[in-house]
């Protein structure tokens, strides 16, 4: 008898329909009619069995905090900033716990089974570092968690930024951050780069650092990220986030950098939601959208994903944690309306995340993960066009969440309708 069986699948690019057989954790059998006695059956009913969305950018230990002390009013960065640094004393384990554990039901309900979440290590205490690495052992049965050593306040501007840093990675966080935008000049900025990619050479880990957030066409670390990552032998464990200064750069010099993030391997993570919001601010009209060239870096082979980067916090006063959102977002400001560009985003919150975390064992086929999503849509357009119901979210073979199907039932002068928004 294996764990769960689940029928009549619909999978992405598929027209058959297809059964999964889920034992021990596992996928061990996947095709048309398969028939096993199972502890469980579902029946899909046609809908899309997708593998778990992936959040490629996350920050767990701002989310849930809008409002507190105040609500953003200029929806800017800095005041973001100033925001978050007149909470920061109130913060204490227990609060901070609170929210992320909140946080993450919302994140597992709509089927976020994969996050990377940058956590702040500005503070000399290390105190969110320490609850997040807790709560990734906590809730590790249900979601994995990557976390980012993330220094905000930058290695150079701030004095303990660099022994900060190391202690956080001490401390078992599992990839090193960065932020040479925010270092005090440009050339500090490349330094940081310099400096953190050998860290993570050093000590064998991945490397994701908040790079070129801003409009300034000229930031362009994301140059000299690309140069240590090939120095430094990291390639395929590199990735720039934001990385919105692109959007407005002189297009010659996009035609040199596009190759040579290519060429070292350099993964992208674009976050729509919060840099629509953010980017932009200092224009009058017409006003740039600030995100980075995703079609183009996709067109050269560069692995590009989604991130939500903020969940009602000081820098985006909104969201659900729903990754679908955040490809639609994706598919208006990115102009990618094309039907394989959308099915594109739409693999850019799942199988290409899952390239940029480096995670294993991740898919639908034979012997991966048994991890899924099964969505009230028949197919990864449907899907963004209306961020469906996650009927089931399946871990490792069990059913950790179940959602009713949206259907709306309709009065009409006595006669009863009812209407999904599926076709
Ligand atoms: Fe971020």
């Amino acid at each position: 008898m294996i764990d769960l069986l689940i029928k009549n699948g619909k999978l992405a690019g598929k027209k058959e329909l297809a059964d999964i057989a889920c034992d021990k954790g596992k996928i061990i059998d996947t095709g048309r009619c398969l028939d096993m006695p199972a502890r469980e059956t579902v029946d899909a009913g046609g809908n899309l069995i997708t593998p778990p969305f992936v959040d490629s950018h996350i920050h767990l230990d701002t989310c849930l905090t809008a409002g507190t002390p105040r609500m953003n009013q200029s929806g800017t960065l800095l005041e973001g900033i100033r925001i978050w640094g007149e909470l920061l004393p109130s913060l204490t384990p227990d609060e901070i716990a609170g929210r992320v554990r909140k946080m993450l039901t919302w994140s597992l309900a709509k089927g976020n089974l994969h996050l990377r979440s940058h956590v702040d290590i500005s503070g000399d205490s290390l105190m969110a570092p320490e609850v997040l690495m807790d709560l990734k052992k906590e809730m590790a049965p249900f979601i994995d968690l990557q976390l980012v050593a993330f220094p905000q306040q930058g290695i150079f501007r701030n004095p303990k930024g660099l022994e900060n840093m190391e202690r956080a990675l001490d401390m078992g966080l599992d990839v090193v951050g960065g932020i040479p935008h925010f270092e005090p000049t440009t050339a500090l900025g490349a330094e940081s780069v310099k400096i953190l990619c050998g860290l993570a050479a050093e000590r064998g880990l991945m490397v994701d650092m908040h790079c070129d957030e801003s409009d300034d066409p000229l930031s362009r670390h994301v140059e000299t990220l690309a140069w240590e990552t090939r120095e430094k032998g990291l390639q395929g464990r590199v990735v720039g986030s934001h990385l919105t200064s692109m959007h407005g750069m002189d297009n010659y010099y996009v035609t040199k950098l596009i190759p040579l993030m290519a060429d070292a391997g350099l993964s992208a993570v674009c976050n729509p939601l919060v840099n629509m919001n953010l980017q932009g601010r200092h224009d009058s009209y017409p006003k740039r959208r600030g995100l980075m060239r995703v079609p183009e870096l996709m067109d050269a082979g560069i692995n590009v994903s989604l991130g939500h980067d903020d969940v009602m916090d000081p820098w985006y006063p909104l969201g659900s944690h729903d990754m679908l959102d955040v490809a639609h977002m994706g598919v208006h400001a990115l102009h990618m309306t094309g039907s394989d560009q959308i099915r594109a985003l739409f693999d850019a919150v799942t199988i290409n995340g899952a390239k940029t975390l480096n995670i294993e064992g991740y898919g639908l086929e034979k012997g991966c993960n048994a991890d899924m999503v099964i969505l009230q849509a028949a197919n990864r357009i449907e899907a963004i066009r209306l961020r469906p119901v996650r009927l089931f979210v399946i871990r490792r073979g069990r059913i950790i969440s179940r959602m009713a199907p949206e259907t709306a039932a309709l009065d009409l002068d006595g006669e009863t309708i009812s209407t999904e928004f599926k076709l």
